[in-house]
């Protein structure tokens, strides 16, 4: 018997769109089971539900392969450091760029951070709104959920404008600047810059390679840039000089989480990279 998304997936898709799961990974669990009060017994049934309706609304690899299960800011090592300081900081602002259904913001939130202090951000707003649908939280949830697009930065006018004026402290960007070729990463990233509060940060996990350079993307002929810490810093240099500030680029390459056997996403040198940004100027 076909499976119910075999209706909704366009099937240009499917090399993207994994069988439904019959498990997810603890911190998922944990997150939907204490923060959402999901039934234990409901918590898989629900994921699957709502990676097809995610799926069928936008048909991103990072909702085929449910990547958006991985809290990734949890991975990072200064999450701690992070949570604490939106904690003790009243005035301390979180902003989460690209941030999908908002996992990550509502694992904060869960750790005890005021949901209003967080942002999320994202040009596809059935995302964002699915979010509420996920982590059942639309009555209680303070965050505000933008919709804009990074790359059209001002120019689209607000919301982007008022939070250009109010900045953030820190700012999660994961998966995002991969999926972009160099000239267009450092065109996003002037943009992200001008969110930034002096003493600031930009933290997040992406794709990163041993060999930076450009690689093939998903849609026919297009290119994706993979950087090491050093061609990281290179393009920061460069937003510095275009925005009149200042960065240094911290972070590691390492094999985790890489796809074992060589794919249509990863190759021998792809490493994932986790970086941290801070404005120093
Ligand atoms: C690969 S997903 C990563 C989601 C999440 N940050 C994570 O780490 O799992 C990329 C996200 O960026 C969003 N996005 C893509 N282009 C964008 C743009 N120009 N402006 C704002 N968000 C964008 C997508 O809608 C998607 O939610």
């Amino acid at each position: 018997m076909a499976a119910t998304h075999a209706i909704s997936k366009p099937t240009r898709h499917n090399q993207w769109y994994d069988e439904d799961l019959t498990e997810v990974n603890p911190q998922i669990r944990s997150l939907l089971e204490t923060y959402s009060k999901v039934p234990p017994e409901r918590v898989v049934p629900h994921v699957n539900a709502i990676r097809e309706r995610g799926f069928a609304a936008n048909p991103y690899p990072c909702i085929g392969h449910y990547r958006f299960l991985t809290l990734t800011l949890l991975t990072h090592p200064l999450y701690d450091t992070i949570r604490k300081r939106l904690i003790e900081d009243p005035s301390t602002r979180y902003l989460d760029l690209g941030c999908c259904f908002g996992q990550d913001l509502r694992e904060l939130v869960s750790e005890g951070v005021p949901s209003e202090q967080l942002t999320g951000l994202d040009i596809e707003a059935p995302l964002m709104e699915l979010g509420y649908e996920f982590f059942l939280d639309r009555e209680t949830l303070k965050s505000k959920f933008l919709v804009a697009d990074i790359f059209k930065g001002a120019e689209q006018g607000e919301p982007w404008t008022s939070l250009e004026k109010e900045k953030a402290d820190i700012i999660h960007c994961s998966a995002f600047f991969h999926l972009f070729p160099l000239p267009d990463q450092i065109r996003a990233a002037k943009n992200v810059a001008r969110l930034v509060r002096p003493n600031g940060i930009i933290v997040g996990r992406q794709s990163g390679s041993v060999k930076p350079g450009e690689v093939p993307a998903i849609a026919e002929g297009s290119t994706s840039f993979r950087h090491d810490i050093s061609s990281l810093q290179s393009m920061w240099d460069e937003v510095g000089r275009a925005t009149d500030t200042e960065w240094k680029v911290s972070g590691t390459l390492d094999t985790v989480g890489m796809i074992a056997k060589k794919n249509a996403v990863e190759d021998e040198n792809s490493r994932r990279l986790l970086f941290t940004i801070t404005r120093v100027r």
